[in-house]
């Protein structure tokens, strides 16, 4: 339900996505800085009023702080773009970044844009337009349904040298009203294709799973992302609300937001999870990691693989992480028999350990 009022209450699924925005953006700025980039761009597209009912921060509350906290301060020239299409959103969104910086002191370099009355869609390209092609953009793409947000959207957030979008999927609400009659040209919008009508007609499970990979793939193909990663947010009655889709040319991009949704407290009746066979969820619930053998198993049975293959087979195409798999393979390899063996590796190599380089066969 779209709440009517400037601000509303706090929910738990909303916390754990700022959990993942939080610990993301902590880790996106250093990175950028390292990379000498002279200027970076934010832009949370449907920014909210930028703070809760109970005095929580809002995503761009959270984007701020995640930048002034930087224990290193961040050279580039940083422009946070806010879009709220509601005034009197925005204008306690400028009343919360008004009182943020009185108590700590806007930097020089830290250049904010309150884009207010118009949406998302209407405004980004020009907010774009201002800032050279090379500086790397995040996008924070969070609305309460599925209008607004095209796939060509995507695509112009993606065509950067490091453009990464971060969209709340909103399942739920966009499987309920798939079949509308009134919503097809927004359908075709959100999709960039016309494909979404062939998912009408099938069973519960299979249309899920179709939503969800038809967006996948369009992110792939029109909006030119190298990685896209979804997780999944359930609630405690075990349905799916939303799906958080990552889309980043960048792997090091996609190792920071899975560290980032690893890290997330799962308390609180929400669950993360994300899986590469659709039968076998993960649950990003701390250090279970008891899944990626058997994946590890049926994805390379019987060959001889470099660990660096492993290692990118984790990071791009399971949920897993790449501190997750050498524990795995030490196990693997002490068990009687064992199930793994190393065929070649650096001399000098202690067992259990596994450096670039080294060979191994699944057996
Ligand atoms: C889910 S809330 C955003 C919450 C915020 N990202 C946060 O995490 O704190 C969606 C917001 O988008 C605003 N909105 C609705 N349509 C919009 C549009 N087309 N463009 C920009 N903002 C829009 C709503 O007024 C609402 O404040």
């Amino acid at each position: 339900m779209k709440p009517q009022q400037v601000t509303w209450p706090l929910e738990d699924h909303t916390r754990a996505k700022h959990e993942i925005l939080r610990r993301y953006l902590q880790a996106w700025f250093p990175i950028l800085a390292q990379g000498g980039f002279p200027r970076m761009v934010l832009v949370d597209g449907f920014a909210g009023p930028g703070v809760y009912d109970d005095g929580s921060d809002g995503s761009p509350l959270i984007a701020l702080k995640a930048f002034l906290d930087q224990p290193k301060p961040i050279p580039a020239e940083c422009h946070f773009h806010f879009i709220e299409k509601d005034m009197a959103r925005a204008d306690r969104l400028r009343e919360c970044i008004a009182a943020l910086f009185a108590v700590r002191p806007q930097p020089r370099n830290l250049h904010v844009h309150v884009h207010a009355g118009e949406g998302f869609e209407q405004v980004y390209a020009d907010a774009l337009r201002n800032h050279p092609r090379n500086a790397p953009v995040f996008a924070l793409v969070d609305p309460f349904g599925w209008n607004g947000i095209p796939m060509a959207a995507m695509r112009d957030l993606m065509d950067r040298a490091s453009g990464e979008v971060l969209v709340n999927f909103m399942f739920e609400e966009i499987n309920r009203f798939l079949a509308h009659p009134d919503q097809g040209a927004n359908f075709d919008a959100l999709f960039g294709c016309g494909e979404w009508r062939r998912l009408t007609m099938l069973p519960p499970t299979q249309r899920k799973a179709g939503i969800r990979d038809l967006y996948a793939k369009q992110l792939l193909s029109v909006a030119g992302a190298r990685y896209v990663r979804h997780f999944e947010m359930r609630n405690g009655r075990e349905r799916t609300d939303y799906y958080l889709f990552f889309a980043t040319k960048n792997q090091r991009g996609l190792k920071k937001m899975k560290e980032a949704m690893w890290s997330v407290d799962q308390r609180g009746g929400m669950t993360f999870s994300d899986a590469t066979d659709p039968s076998q969820q993960v649950l990003f619930d701390g250090q279970d990691t008891s899944q990626l053998e058997g994946i590890l198993s049926r994805r390379f049975a019987g060959s001889v693989t470099n660990v660096d293959e492993v290692e990118r087979f984790v990071v791009e195409e399971t949920p897993f992480r790449e501190t997750h798999y050498k524990g795995i393979l030490k196990g693997m390899e002490a068990r009687v028999p064992a199930a793994i063996q190393v065929e070649a590796c650096r001399e000098g190599r202690r067992k259990g350990t596994y450096p670039t380089g080294t060979r191994v066969r699944f057996t």
